[in-house]
């Protein structure tokens, strides 16, 4: 493969290119020590300043207790901090000490495309951007990442990406857990591969861009093995897939459900109570945990292949500020269908035959993604009804730019967890949404569209469309 390796070099005699076995069955994250604390990314509050300053850059770390590894985050080793910002105006700073080009992409922000972070907005080395924005939007949990064409995967995987939470301060009256790193439990999920010296590897074989890296150890905000210790109360996670490319299916070891509060764009009307919450790359879910049992409870994934997440402890000297789960919130779901002017298919394609000839495997409507060619214009203001089309495996969908409604998920209903707003889907099969494109790109700054499988993402499974 012509991928570059950004922070090591060669690591990859350690990684059998037979590593075929896609989701290896070993158990995740139990070999360190036992009750480490899980810890919460370090918080950057931007409500008073409306200003927001991070630097892209080099680290080490040893996740497992053995060797250090190289990482890369954003004012920090790996990942970076949660941002916390309210609407209003919003001045960032993004510094690139690395020596590659990176970008800041605001996964989920409603800004024009001059200032979404995407691939035609790189940062060369040394250099800063600075985007002013105005944040005009609902409550939710998003996300940054770097996003540069053909190294995402591996600027993501190494640690370039980290939560935002917009917030109106509102939560005490909605009923729901504010206390960040108490009750208020930001969880970033991503599986990655290390060596038996404990070093990160990224060295996908064609194996791996087919089916996507996955890992031999996860993660939960960059700790293996650790421990969320919680109030005996109501808890909510807010839940990233930060994966390159794992789904996970979440559920608890002794069935607690989860109540969904919000998905990728904002507040349901009203909590969803599951069993299970399938979690693509690049997809936000909030939840509300009922922990006053003060029982253990373990977070699981994969049902039909169960392996641990994150385990839960009670610590009694805790404050407990929610007790009760909120009947009602105040998320707004407009109903868009009906409105569209438009109708656009997309094709996310993956082929063995492109594979095998070294033309575009990965490609949507049949094309590579291509920084020269504009797929859709789209008019500022107009709805429009998408239908995504999946080949092969289940591709995770995600739109810059906007948030939109799923209407169907092969000929049916969408599943509950589905009904909010969202900005990525998991789309196996079929499923049509629809979406208001009320922010501005231009042609030098359009938006992508893309699966966020990030592997496929660079091999070419991306478009790009303007909004005038
Ligand atoms: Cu997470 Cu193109 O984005
Ligand atoms: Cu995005
Ligand atoms: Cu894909």
């Amino acid at each position: 493969m012509k991928r570059r390796q950004f922070l090591t070099s060669s690591t990859a005699a350690l990684v059998t290119t037979g590593a075929v076995s896609r989701w290896p069955a070993r158990a995740f994250a139990q070999e360190t020590a036992p009750m480490a604390r899980l810890a919460m990314p370090a918080l950057l509050d931007t409500r008073s300043t409306g200003r927001l300053s991070l630097q892209a850059q080099s680290g080490s770390r040893s996740f497992l207790g053995g060797a250090a590894t190289p990482t890369a985050g954003f004012n920090q080793d790996y990942l970076g901090p949660t941002i916390i910002v309210k609407n209003g105006y919003l001045a960032a700073e993004v510094t690139n000490a690395l020596k590659s080009p990176v970008s800041t992409h605001w996964h989920g922000f409603l800004v024009p495309g001059e200032h979404d972070g995407g691939p035609h907005l790189p940062i060369a080395p040394g250099k800063s951007w600075q985007p002013e924005m105005h944040v005009a939007q609902d409550p939710a949990t998003v996300w940054y990442h770097s996003h540069i064409h053909e190294r995402t995967a591996e600027q993501v995987y190494f640690g370039l990406a980290g939560v935002i939470h917009i917030t109106d301060g509102d939560d005490d009256a909605r009923g729901l857990p504010s206390a960040y790193g108490v009750d208020d439990l930001t969880l970033v999920l991503q599986d990655r591969r290390f060596d038996d010296a404990g070093r990160m590897i990224y060295d996908p074989s064609m194996m791996d861009v087919m089916h996507g890296f996955a890992g031999n150890y996860l993660l939960v905000n960059g700790q293996a093995g650790a421990t969320a210790v919680v109030p005996q109360g109501i808890v909510r996670l807010r839940l990233l897939n930060g994966s390159n490319a794992r789904i996970y299916t979440l559920f608890f070891g002794d069935t607690r459900p989860m109540h969904l509060v919000a998905t990728d764009g904002g507040f349901l009307p009203a909590p969803i109570a599951l069993d299970r919450l399938s979690l693509a790359p690049g997809e936000r879910a909030e939840v509300l945990v009922d922990m006053s049992d003060g029982g253990a409870a373990v977070m699981m994934s994969d049902p039909a292949q169960p392996y641990g997440v994150l385990p839960f402890e009670v610590d009694p000297a805790l404050p407990v500020r929610i007790t009760r789960l909120p009947d009602k919130l105040d998320g707004v779901l407009e109903d868009l269908a009906g409105s569209e002017v438009q109708t656009r298919l997309v094709s996310l394609d993956m082929g063995m035959g492109g594979m095998m000839t070294g033309g575009g495997a990965f490609a949507i409507n049949g094309r590579p993604y291509d920084m020269e060619r504009i797929d859709f214009a789209v008019a500022q203001g107009s709805v429009e009804r998408w239908r995504i089309r999946s080949t092969m495996v289940a591709h995770p969908f995600h739109i810059h730019g906007v948030r939109f409604r799923v209407l169907s998920e092969n000929g049916a209903a969408p599943r509950p967890e589905n009904t909010g707003w969202k900005d990525t889907l998991l789309v196996p099969g079929e499923a049509e949404i629809i979406a208001r494109f009320d922010q501005p790109a231009r042609q030098e700054t359009p938006y992508m569209f893309h699966c966020h499988i990030l592997e496929h993402e660079d091999a070419g499974m991306m478009g790009q469309f303007t909004v005038t």
